[in-house]
């Protein structure tokens, strides 16, 4: 089976830098570090209301990463311009609201083909590989594969809020349907990578899943660094998801 790659969303490291208004913790300084570490890419989310990363955070990741940069970002003109100016390897289309702590569901793509269609086009030609945030759900995943993205990254939030609420059945359902929708993608011809929530008890049945060739994970690991350290946090992540992959 393919080596399964770790992308380190580094945003709640601004997320503490914002708290007090300081230059410091430096998501850039903890992106070089994960990259010394092995992360195979760094993910950073421009969020419309500049809550974690900013402007200037995604100049210095694009001018300053060796391993892929995978901007996520809202459908936005605003937003497709900055990725137009900066081409990072990927972006990833999340839907984004603004009252919402995180986000929350995947983009509803089967109710708005057409425009993201014409929103992605410029993307890929700049060549940007798109990915698709989307919920294990075959509409989205047939819509993501019928407007022209090359990947999908599948929500794994409401399968890791279930296993955390101790709402095994609820859990079971949601991986079940993930196994099921990584299968679809995969022979629809689209790469699959998944992503949210992932914590060390929850990343095993998912980086088990064969299909699934990148998990996106950010703010547990950014929290366990207090603990051991980002690059510690990083290979206890590694070695589990190696582990479930073997
Ligand atoms: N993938 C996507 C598309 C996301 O929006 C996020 C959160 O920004 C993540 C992965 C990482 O989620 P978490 O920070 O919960 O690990």
């Amino acid at each position: 089976m393919n080596r399964l790659r770790l992308g380190v969303n580094i945003d709640h490291v601004a997320t503490v830098r914002n708290a007090r208004g300081t230059a410091y913790p430096d998501p850039v300084r903890a992106a070089q570090l994960a990259e010394e570490a092995g992360a195979d890419g760094i993910t950073a989310h421009l969020r419309e209301d500049r809550r974690h990363i900013s402007d200037t955070d995604i100049e210095r990741l694009a001018a300053t990463l060796r391993v892929p940069l995978n901007f996520e970002m809202a459908a936005t003109v605003e937003m497709q311009a900055i990725a137009l100016r900066h081409r990072p390897h990927a972006v990833c289309i999340v839907p984004e609201k603004r009252e919402e702590r995180t986000t929350e569901g995947g983009l509803e793509v089967a109710r708005q083909e057409n425009a993201l269609a014409h929103f992605i086009a410029p993307l890929r030609e700049a060549g940007c590989r798109v990915s698709i945030f989307i919920a294990a759900d075959r509409a989205q995943v047939e819509a993501a594969h019928r407007i022209g993205a090359q990947v999908v990254e599948l929500h794994t939030g409401g399968y890791c809020d279930h296993h955390h609420e101790g709402d095994l059945a609820a859990r079971d359902g949601e991986l079940v349907r993930l196994t099921e929708m990584a299968a679809l993608a995969h022979d629809l011809g689209l790469e699959v990578h998944a992503g949210h929530g992932l914590t060390y008890e929850t990343v095993g049945p998912i980086a088990a899943l064969p299909q699934v060739m990148e998990l996106n994970i950010g703010h547990f690991l950014v929290g366990e660094a207090i603990f051991r350290g980002l690059p510690g946090a990083m290979a206890e992540m590694r070695r589990l998801m190696d582990e479930a992959r073997a």
